[in-house]
């Protein structure tokens, strides 16, 4: 089904989240668009949705693949009243939000990596990259981009991504309304960042913890030309990951890419 932007903005009426909502059929990357929203000063709980992106992008200044009448592009603004050093807290407080949807489509099998990809088999179906505009120290606005793979087919994927990745339609057999998901999405987002905002991060953080398979696990995490290898023990508060080192010796990552090593 198409998008219907009229029908979404009556979805979410009454809510912080979708209180205005910007549809592109097709734009250069939903995080730009809401970054220059951010900077234009639109308020909390702005989102943006594209069909399709001519630039998604991804972490690491990696390419996000967005082809159109699949899958889900969104962007929300967020005015969190955090120092700086707390952003790192809203890109994992989304992924157990979006992982909590997804699970009912595909029950028991949705997984959160670290720091914040979701998987289903092992196999990528949603990632997030949050952008913040810091001034003074002080968080002024978070753009937090959600990208989820649909309905797109094995055909679909990008010939980069077709071994790591996957979709809802392709695991489940199904079809799956775009609509309804991006309404169970944001009304869950919406309930979670409340959470963070009134309990503190703790409460993100048990959750989150139940949704990965990573604890107790050997993982190699690479940044830059760095890699580390560690027993992964926990989360710490400021989001991070605490790795424990062949000689014990605990340490944080802050930044990576993780892989679960086999055993
Ligand atoms: C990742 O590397 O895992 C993060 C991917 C994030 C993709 C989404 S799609 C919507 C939003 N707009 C973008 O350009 N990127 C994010």
């Amino acid at each position: 089904m198409d998008w219907n932007p009229e029908l979404l903005e009556r979805s979410f009426a009454g809510k912080i989240f979708g209180r205005k909502i910007y549809y592109y059929p097709e734009t250069d990357s939903t995080n730009d668009e809401a970054f220059s929203l951010g900077l234009a000063g639109a308020p909390e709980g702005t989102i943006v949705i594209a069909d399709s992106q001519k630039r998604g992008k991804g972490r690491f200044q990696r390419s996000w693949h967005s082809p159109s009448g699949a899958n889900i592009y969104t962007s929300v603004i967020l005015r969190p009243p955090f120092e700086s050093d707390g952003a790192s807290r809203i890109p994992l407080m989304a992924g157990v939000a979006v992982a909590e949807v997804l699970d009912k489509y595909s029950p028991g099998i949705i997984k959160l990596k670290w720091p914040n990809d979701i998987l289903i088999n092992g196999q990528k179906v949603c990632g997030i990259l949050s952008q913040a505009r810091i001034t003074d120290r002080k968080i002024d606005f978070i753009v937090l981009g959600i990208g989820i793979n649909v309905n797109m087919n094995r055909n679909q994927l990008a010939v980069e991504i077709q071994n790591t990745a996957t979709s809802l339609a392709m695991e489940t057999g199904q079809e799956i309304s775009r609509h309804e998901l991006i309404i169970r999405l944001y009304e869950n987002l919406e309930k979670w960042y409340k959470q963070l905002l009134q309990k503190g991060f703790s409460s993100v953080k048990g959750t989150w913890l139940e949704m990965t398979p990573m604890i107790g696990q050997k993982v190699q995490v690479m940044f830059k030309d760095e890699t580390i290898e560690g027993q992964a023990t926990g989360i710490d508060d400021d989001g991070s990951l605490i790795l424990l080192e062949a000689d014990n010796k605990e340490i944080k990552v802050t930044a990576g890419d993780a892989t679960i090593l086999k055993r």
